[in-house]
């Protein structure tokens, strides 16, 4: 028989660092396996009741994709209440989270993307799916490393929704056409391009200076630097030697020099902001997960015709990519049947291939949706070649845990921000993050 609730004597897992404050927290609070106090009011089993859900999808896509999810649930008589955090890559979202368990009022449900939903596994306050999961057959049906991210300690501990590429730029096709560029390959096709728009007055790569932002920069980069082999070294292993190597300086050396081909100054703006500065002509590209086509299409633009869609440079063979889940929160077990109806449904066919080509992204099912368009087939023919390609974002925390994913991305938007950090002292900036946390980490 499946469980479905945590074992009493269920091992806590390694404390890591950051969250082991949390744990010390949840400890003294007494909420670590135990279960949350009764969210009240008790809604009756199955339908008829609502779930609270909390999440960071506030642009018009975003909304649009999350309401195919929201009306089925309607149609199973359940209501699904919004608590929308805007932030882009959940940076706000987070923290609300984590108040939110500490003043032991959980949501329900969370978006919760990545390595991090292991954590709150372990600390007992997930809903386990172990049954939603063997009756919907997900092992068989879904990619083979979003199974396992979804599971903690053999437990199914998040539903899966779709699976975004980190790897993907976007160019205005009417500025491309006007100077006969093509989409770069390399970054030194990219760097052609940059020379050929100057003096035109058009922007080469639009881009925003928020920390995660220039992060995705920086993981695209170290992607296309030497493939997901080091790449993995560098922010799933956290090997300082990795830091230390001179493919880093050579990355950061391309981070700190891509700032000339960027708006002047560099703002700190929403993702949805920059993808319009390149769909309105002031840039020519933009380097971003691939919700940016979903938000494209939201506001009626088409993929190659108002713009066009590629892998970023030096990465066409791999997949930069980073999923979105959504987990439930235990509590008292009373809203159980809910969750797992919402579980149930966002891995059905219809609803996978609705809300990712909405959502920009693809469906987490190893079978092709037909439905997907030019930039979809791509990004699930590189996923589809297997782990060797794929690469764990360190931004959309899929690579590792919160605290060393926020102290590298402040780290990198320090150094590109502060002209007086020579890629050296970066260099060893890094090293030393990854050092300290690592240890943090196996103690
Ligand atoms: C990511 C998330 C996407 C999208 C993006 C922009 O973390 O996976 O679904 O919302 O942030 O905020």
């Amino acid at each position: 028989m499946i469980k479905t609730k945590r074992p009493a004597n269920a091992r806590v897992g390694p404390a890591r660092f950051g969250l082991a404050v949390l744990c010390l927290l949840a400890l003294a609070l007494g909420m670590a396996g135990l279960p949350a106090r009764a969210q009240s009011p008790v809604p009756p089993a199955g339908g008829g009741g609502s779930l609270q859900v909390l999440h960071w999808w506030t642009s018009a896509s975003e909304r649009q994709a999350i309401n195919v999810v929201v009306n089925q649930l309607a149609k199973q008589d359940i209501q699904w209440r919004d608590v929308a955090i805007p932030g882009g890559a959940g940076m706000g979202a987070a923290k609300v989270l984590k108040s939110m368990v500490l003043a032991n009022r959980a949501p329900e449900v969370t978006q919760l993307n990545g390595v991090v939903f292991g954590e709150w596994a372990d600390l007992g306050l997930l809903l386990e799916l172990d049954n939603v999961a063997v009756q919907g057959n997900w092992e068989k049906q879904m990619f083979p490393t979003v199974w396992s991210l979804l599971n903690n300690h053999g437990h199914v501990v998040a539903a899966p929704l779709g699976i975004h590429r980190i790897n993907s730029l976007f160019y205005n096709t009417a500025i491309f056409k006007r100077y006969n560029l093509t989409p770069p390959k390399t970054w030194d096709d990219f760097d052609q391009i940059v020379k050929k728009l100057q003096g035109t007055g058009i922007v080469p790569l639009a881009q925003s200076a928020e920390a995660w932002q220039l992060a995705t920069l920086f993981e695209n980069l170290a992607l296309a630097e030497s493939g997901p082999a080091y790449y993995r070294r560098l922010f799933v292993e956290m090997s300082p030697a990795a830091f230390l190597d001179a493919r880093m300086l050579h990355i950061l050396k391309r981070l700190r020099s891509l700032a000339a081909a960027m708006p002047q100054p560099v703002r700190e703006r929403p993702w949805t902001e920059v993808a319009r500065s390149m769909v309105s002509g002031e840039a020519a590209m933009l380097i971003m997960g691939d919700w940016a086509k979903g938000e494209l299409n939201a506001w009626g633009m088409e993929v190659d015709q108002q713009f066009g869609c590629a892998p970023a440079p030096g990465t066409g063979d791999f997949h930069l990519y980073s999923t979105d889940t959504l987990a439930m929160f235990a509590g008292n077990y009373a809203h159980q049947p809910m969750q797992e109806t919402l579980a149930r449904l966002t891995m059905s066919p219809a609803v996978q291939s609705e809300y990712n080509r909405i959502k920009g992204s693809i469906p987490v099912l190893r079978a092709a949706d037909p439905h997907m368009d030019r930039c979809a087939r791509d990004s699930w023919r590189a996923f589809s070649k297997g782990p060797a390609w794929q690469a764990p974002s360190l931004v959309h925390r899929m690579a590792t845990d919160d605290t060393t994913k926020d102290a590298i991305v402040a780290e990198v938007q320090r150094f590109f921000l502060d002209r007086n950090l020579s890629e050296e002292q970066t260099q060893k900036r890094l090293a030393a993050i990854a050092r300290t946390l690592a240890r943090n980490r196996n103690d």
